[in-house]
């Protein structure tokens, strides 16, 4: 294993000393929030977005912030290193108390860890990834980005399992995001994402090329998709702080389009590479 140093509770420790104990209630609930905030060259990507996310899940949780945005800013960058394209994975749990209780404890400081990896660039990006449909079987707080993914988990299993690479959740008819992305499709030259609510988790890559798309004059929506309309997608992509955006050439074994990646995705890929250059 991979002895790097990890942030644990106000301290810095190579990995194989980071202990937690075993009544804390992200081990036994699942009781926590968690962020991934990409960092290329050393400078955290989107930081301030990525801060506020984690407020509002935390919020979402009735949990308090244990930091400051200064405080979280000099607590991960020991943790970065210029040389490699990275992300921060962070995590803040309920804490531990001393008997297990579903009740929120009293008075528990929360357990608060980041760790740093190495972003692995995707295999055969250029040649698109193959998903298949699944009826979400999530809970109602898919905005908070929440450490009990079991759902996720499930969801993204089965597809790997199918020998593809994400799963895209259908809820009531409507395409709602990946297992562990956002999604987006291109319908009758539109670049159509489903809007935020409760049922997605409100991507930070998902608003940054929503940004990009209306500063570059690309005809975009945020409305609801009908999972007819996906099907006969001009392209399809899912995005996330970890896999940047990816194409996807084949729904339930049926290709999309050509089964190539789109002109649009190529488009967009250039300018989040070229937005990714601008803010280093
Ligand atoms: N997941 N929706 C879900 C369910 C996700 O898990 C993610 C990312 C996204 C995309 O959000 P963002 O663009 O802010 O990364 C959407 C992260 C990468 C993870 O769980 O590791």
């Amino acid at each position: 294993m991979e002895n790097k140093t990890v942030y644990l509770n106000g301290q810095y420790l190579p990995l194989n000393e980071a202990k937690v104990s075993v009544l804390d209630r992200g081990f036994l609930f699942g009781d926590g929030v968690y962020e991934v905030i990409p960092s290329y060259s050393g400078h955290l990507f989107h930081f301030q977005e990525h801060l506020q996310r984690l407020e509002n899940s935390l919020a979402g949780i009735s949990l308090a912030n244990p930091h400051t945005r200064e405080q979280w800013l000099d607590i991960l960058t020991p943790l970065l290193d210029a040389n490699f394209d990275q992300y921060i994975y962070l995590q803040i749990t309920r804490g531990a108390a001393s008997k297990r209780d579903h009740a929120f404890p009293e008075n528990i400081p929360p357990t608060v860890f980041a760790m740093c990896s190495a972003i692995v660039p995707i295999a055969g990006l250029s040649n698109g990834v193959k998903a298949i449909s699944m009826d979400d079987t999530r809970w109602k707080f898919c905005n908070v980005k929440a450490i009990t993914l079991l759902g996720n988990i499930l969801h993204r299993q089965e597809a790997i399992d199918q020998g593809c690479a994400e799963a895209l959740l259908i809820k009531d008819g409507y395409v709602i995001e990946g297992a562990a992305s956002n999604v987006f499709a291109v319908i009758d030259g539109v670049l159509c994402t489903p809007p935020k609510g409760h049922d997605i988790l409100p991507g930070i890559t998902r608003d940054v090329i929503l940004d990009l798309a209306r500063k570059n004059n690309i005809p975009c929506s945020e409305d609801k998709i009908p999972f007819a309309a996906l099907q006969k997608a001009n392209e399809i992509w899912v995005t996330s702080s970890t896999r940047e955006i990816i194409p996807i050439v084949e729904l339930d074994a049926m290709p999309i389009s050509d089964g190539k990646p789109g002109p649009v995705w190529q488009a967009m890929n250039q300018l989040f590479q070229a937005h990714k250059q601008a803010l280093l």
